[in-house]
């Protein structure tokens, strides 16, 4: 691997960034658009910083089709903090919540939920390593839930939900931390959509959460006062010093979003780019993917070629040809080749035809 140039990084996170935004950053790191000073340096409270956050969730706002009755979010912890905020803040009311777990982030925040309500698990995919997503009906949830859960994209297991449950009523809550901004998404469908930025929206550091107001205020009494997503609200995102450097980045990544065409437009390229990967995995002898047809991640490929010691190969040589990141999460082993929106055609080409060379030389 050439030490001066850039990788074809196919990490789940943090994970590519576009160059352009790395390149427009880098130039104006010391001196932000004549501030005299680094965002890094800058005030949270000052007229300049002011200008980058309200632009941020203008352009965020424009790229997703939010509505007004919801609220935008700049929010630190990651989505692993959100696990507990929407347990502490959504369960106002029957304090019940019913989740579906179909990998380990869903996992993790049932358990979570476990600790402040009556919490039911409505479906899981666990029987067949989270390979696939449960099919729910309205009647599977409780009427007096206060919410629904689910992970619309499952990072690790690399399957992603192929509907929308519906919930009737219900809050339906999701974390979207792995899919946000790679395709449409009618946000009236959910009550709350959170995400860590580290994929497609910006660096790590920030989490974006997105919520209809009329779910904000009914914070458990005990909430930490960080946690309740009604002072974020009332304060804009300012109620403390937020992760400004972060926020920033994130706002040039929706810019640039927008100049490609916005998310219509590069959902179309995801679709190409997932769907040429997929279809080389399916004519491989070598390789395959566990997971089988609408059920797969457009974000996250996972594969195998069935043998610990040849995954391991594969990694390595992938890793000297400038192709990074392809181990499987450390929790299933295998490979997984993370191709988030700023992974270009030719990272997933150049992969494909190294997966082939590979083939070639170990069969
Ligand atoms: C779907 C999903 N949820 C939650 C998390 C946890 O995010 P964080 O590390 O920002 O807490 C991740 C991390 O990769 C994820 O992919």
């Amino acid at each position: 691997m050439n030490k001066n140039s850039r990788v074809f990084n196919f990490s789940a996170g943090p994970s590519m960034l576009p160059l352009e935004v790395i390149e427009e950053v880098a130039k104006e790191l010391p001196n932000y658009q004549g501030s005299g000073q680094s965002v890094m340096e800058m005030s949270h409270r000052s007229e300049v910083f002011d200008k980058i956050i309200k632009e941020a969730e203008a352009d965020l706002r424009t790229l997703l089709n939010i509505p007004d009755n919801y609220k935008v979010l700049f929010l630190q912890g990651g989505a692993t903090l959100q696990f507990s905020m929407v347990a502490l803040n959504f369960m106002g009311g029957s304090h019940k919540a019913d989740y579906i777990v179909t990998g380990s982030w869903a996992k993790k925040a049932y358990e979570e939920a476990k600790k402040y309500g009556n919490i039911k698990l409505v479906a899981t995919s666990e029987d067949k390593k989270f390979s696939y997503i449960p099919k729910v009906k309205k009647e599977d949830f409780r009427k007096d839930a206060d919410y629904v859960y689910i992970c619309y994209n499952n990072t690790i297991y690399g399957t992603h939900f192929p509907y929308i449950p519906d919930t009737g009523d219900i809050p339906l809550v999701a974390d979207m931390s792995s899919c946000i901004l790679s395709e449409k998404i009618d946000v009236t469908r959910f009550a709350a959509i959170f995400a860590g930025a580290q994929k497609n929206i910006g660096p790590a550091g920030v989490t974006v959460a997105i919520i209809r107001e009329d779910m904000i205020g009914k914070a458990h009494p005990m909430t930490p006062v960080y946690l309740d997503y009604k002072i974020h609200a009332d304060k804009e995102s300012l109620y403390n010093t937020p992760p400004c450097f972060a926020i920033y980045v994130a706002g040039k990544c929706f810019k640039n979003l927008l100049e490609k065409g916005g998310v219509e437009a590069i959902e179309k390229k995801n679709r190409e780019k997932a769907q040429k990967l997929y279809d080389a995995i399916d004519e491989s002898k070598l390789f395959s993917c566990p997971v089988k047809g609408d059920d797969r991640s457009l974000m996250n490929v996972v594969m195998v070629t069935g043998k610990d010691e040849l995954d391991k190969k594969f990694v390595k040589e992938a890793e000297d040809a400038g192709l990074v990141n392809l181990k499987g999460h450390r929790s299933i082993g295998g490979l997984r080749a993370s191709i988030y929106n700023a992974m270009p055609d030719e990272g997933v080409e150049k992969l494909i035809d190294f997966m082939k060379r590979f083939e070639d030389e170990n069969k």
